[in-house]
C-alpha cells in the first residue's frame, strides 16, 4: 500500500491529472488496491527461479499483489530433503521479497502427497507419524510470524469424494492423520490461520460434499482448523463449477474462513479472442462470488503470467491460462475482469474514451506508470491504428530505460525511440519497460508513433 500511495501522489503532484484523466485513475488502481477496498487481498503464487527475472519482480512487486504464495519452495521435498536435515533457503527467499514489497505470505504446504522426497515413502508405517509431526513442528516453527496462513493439509480427496488412501501419511494412520497435522500445526504456530486445501471442490458435487463433511467433522471435534483453500484449477472447455458462490457460502457457514488459493483458467491452445473472452467470464465469477461470500478472505493467482505458469508443464496443449500473457502484457479481458468484479474501472488502451477507431494508416499511442517505487518505475505504451509502428518520446526529468519488452528500444539522452519485437508489430500493441527516476518528478511523456 506504501507504493500505491506512491505512485498517486507522484501523478497528482505533477499536475498531469486532468490531462490523463482515465489513465490517472487506471494507474493507481491495483488488483490488490481494488480487493483491499474490498477487505481482501488480491495476490500471485511465484517461484524462486524467475525471482531473478527483474522485468517479473517489477510486476509481482508492483503493487498489484498484496499477497505471495511461494509455488514450490515450503513443499517437503524443498525443506526436509533428508530426514531431519531442514532447508529454508527457498523459503527465506520468497518471504524476504514479500517483506520488501509489502507482501504477506500463504505457507503452501505442510502435508501433500506429492512432491515428497523418497525417504518418506520408505519409512515403516509405524515411523510415520513422527515424521510428520517433526516435519511440521520444524517447517512451522521456521516460517513463525512469517506466513499468516498454512495450508496444512493439500489435497486429501480423490475426485469421487474418497479418502486419497494412496497417500503415505492416510496410509500410516488413516484419516487421522489430518487432525493430527493440525493440532501439531496450532502447537507450532498458534498465530497462522489453518487451512484444508483442494481442487475440484470450487462447485458442489461429490468432493465438495466430502470436503464440507470433513471440515464439519473436524470443527465438531474441536480440530484447529480455520479455514478451506479452494485451489480453482479451472478450465474453460470443462465448464465453470456448480454454484460456486453456494459452495463457498456453506463451508463458511460451518464458521471457517474460505480462500481461492491457486487461481488459474487454462484454455485448450492456441489462445483466440473468443476463448479468453470465455476465460474473462470465469474470472469475473471467481471474483465476484468470493466478494459476495463475507468470510471470503482473498484470491490468489497461480503466478500472473503465463511465462511461469505450470499449466503447459503439466496438461499437454493447454495453457494461457493467466492474466498476464508470456511476454508480460496484461490480457486486457482477463485482468480487466478481475479489476471490474473488484468493483474497479476497466482499463482503457486510449487516453481519450473515443468509440471511433483511428483512421486507416494513423497512429496513436498511450502512455502510463504501471508501478514506481524509490529509483524506479515500471511503464507500459500501446500503441493503436497502425502496424509497423515506431514509438518515439522524449523525457522530461532524466529517466532512463534499463530494460525493455516487447520492442527495441534506442534511448540517446532523454530521446527515446521504440520499434516493435517481431511479432508485437500489429494494433493494438503494447510494450512494457523498466526505468530510473529521481523520486520527485515523473512526467507523463506525449508518445508519438509514426
Ligand atoms: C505445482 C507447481 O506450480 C509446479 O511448479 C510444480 O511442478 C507442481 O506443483 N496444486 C497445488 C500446487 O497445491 O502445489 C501445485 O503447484 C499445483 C496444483
Amino acid at each position: 500500500m506504501k507504493k500505491l500511495a506512491l505512485g498517486a501522489a507522484t501523478v497528482l503532484a505533477l499536475g498531469t491529472f486532468a490531462v490523463i484523466t482515465n489513465q490517472a485513475e487506471a494507474a493507481t488502481q491495483t488488483l490488490q488496491s481494488l480487493a483491499a477496498a474490498n477487505g481482501r487481498y488480491f495476490g500471485s503464487a511465484t517461484d524462486n527461479p524467475e525471482l531473478s527475472d527483474t522485468a517479473y519482480t517489477a510486476i509481482l512487486g508492483g503493487g498489484e499483489f498484496g499477497q505471495t504464495t511461494p509455488g514450490n519452495a515450503m513443499k517437503w521435498d524443498s525443506t526436509e530433503p533428508a530426514q531431519n536435515s531442514f532447508s529454508y533457503a527457498k523459503g527465506d527467499a520468497v518471504v524476504s521479497f514479500a517483506q520488501a514489497h509489502d507482501m504477506k505470505v500463504r505457507g503452501h504446504t505442510l502435508l501433500w502427497h506429492n512432491q515428497l522426497p523418497g525417504w518418506v515413502a520408505q519409512l515403516p508405517a509405524a515411523q510415520v507419524q513422527a515424521a510428520m509431526e517433526n516435519h511440521i513442528t520444524n517447517v512451522a516453527t521456521h516460517f513463525k510470524g512469517k506466513v499468516f496462513a498454512w495450508d496444512v493439509v493439500n489435497e486429501p480427496f480423490n475426485d469421487d469424494g474418497t479418502f486419497r488412501t494412496t497417500s503415505p501419511f492416510y496410509a500410516a494412520m488413516g484419516s487421522d492423520y489430518i487432525a493430527d497435522a493440525f493440532r501439531t500445526a496450532r502447537a507450532a504456530d498458534p498465530d497462522a490461520k489453518l487451512y484444508i486445501n483442494d481442487y475440484n471442490t470450487d462447485g458442489q458435487g461429490a468432493k465438495a460434499d466430502a470436503m464440507y463433511n470433513l471440515v464439519k467433522t473436524l470443527k465438531a471435534q474441536g480440530v484447529p482448523i480455520d479455514g478451506v483453500g479452494f485451489q480453482a484449477h479451472l478450465a474453460i472447455q470443462y465448464g465453470f463449477p456448480t454454484n460456486m458462490q453456494a459452495n463457498l457460502q456453506r463451508f463458511a457457514d460451518l464458521g471457517v474462513d474460505v480462500a481461492i488459493t491457486e487461481l488459474d483458467v487454462r484454455m485448450v491452445l492456441p489462445r483466440d479472442s473468443a476463448k479468453d473472452a470465455t476465460q474473462a467470464t470465469y474470472y469475473t465469477n471467481v471474483v465476484k462470488a468470493c466478494v459476495a461470500v463475507t468470510r471470503c478472505v482473498g484470491i490468489t493467482i497461480w503466478d500472473y503470467t503465463d511465462k511461469y505458469s505450470w499449466i503447459p508443464g503439466v496438461f499437454s496443449g493447454q495453457g494461457a491460462a493467466l492474466p498476464w500473457d508470456d511476454s508480460l502484457a496484461r490480457k486486457p479481458t482477463a485482468y480487466n475482469a478481475i479489476a471490474t468484479a473488484l468493483g474497479g474501472v476497466a482499463e482503457s488502451p486510449s487516453p481519450t474514451k473515443s468509440t471511433s477507431p483511428p483512421p486507416t494508416g494513423a497512429c496513436s499511442a498511450t502512455y502510463r506508470i504501471v508501478g514506481s517505487w524509490p529509483g524506479g518505475f515500471q511503464g507500459e505504451v500501446t500503441v493503436t491504428g497502425k502496424s509497423a509502428w515506431t514509438a518515439t518520446w522524449t523525457f522530461a526529468n532524466g529517466q532512463t530505460i534499463s530494460q525493455l519488452w516487447g520492442g527495441t528500444v534506442t534511448q540517446s539522452g532523454s530521446s527515446v525511440t521504440v520499434a516493435p519485437a517481431s511479432w508485437n508489430s500489429t494494433p493494438p500493441a503494447t510494450f512494457g519497460f523498466l526505468a530510473s527516476w529521481n523520486n520527485s518528478t515523473n512526467a507523463i511523456p506525449a508518445v508519438t508513433c509514426s
